[in-house]
């Protein structure tokens, strides 16, 4: 790992069709100003462009990856099997099942190889960035204070009554 650059997080996604969720990620990492990368890794389409990518992570100065998959959604696993680093595993909806098993195939991970599991679509894409913003402020005074306004300025948006 280069120490001297700062960590970005990596989106990596199976397929284009997947960027309609992850964009999500992508659109609250800007927000937030945490360096990042986007690529679209197929782990049965384009295995060795996966391989590839994952055994290359650490010296690319990725901090936290995030995994968009849908259907039987390997991806994730497969690239935590790869890297030690952590892997936030996003949930595609499917057409067929709407995504429980996207997010069953990511959850479900026998022990030794952990994802982070957030949840199918729009919600878990955003909560990953956020986890993985925060995964970073460990050593980023910076962006722990950014991800304390965005908090407290979700806190200042909810009503106390509903008129
Ligand atoms: C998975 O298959 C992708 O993650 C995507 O969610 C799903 C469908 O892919 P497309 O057929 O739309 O390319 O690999």
């Amino acid at each position: 790992m280069n120490k001297k650059k700062p960590l970005k997080v990596s989106i990596v996604m199976g397929s284009k069709s997947d960027y309609k969720i992850m964009k999500f990620s992508e659109k609250t990492l800007k927000n937030l100003g945490v360096n990042y990368e986007i690529k679209i890794i197929s782990a049965h389409r384009t295995p060795k462009r996966m391989f590839e990518y994952a055994s290359a992570a650490d010296k690319n100065n990725i901090g936290v990856i995030i995994a968009g998959a849908g259907g039987s959604a390997h991806l994730p696993g497969m690239i935590a099997a790869l890297t030690s680093i952590p892997v936030l595993g996003v949930p595609v909806e499917s057409k067929k099942l709407k995504g429980l098993d996207s997010l069953l195939s990511i959850v479900q991970m026998p022990k030794g190889v952990p994802v982070g599991t957030l949840a199918i679509g729009e919600d878990g894409a955003i909560n990953a960035a956020l986890l993985a913003s925060s995964i970073l402020s460990n050593n980023n005074n910076k962006l722990k204070n950014k991800l304390k306004s965005w908090r407290l300025s979700q806190t200042k948006s909810v009503k106390k009554y509903p008129k």
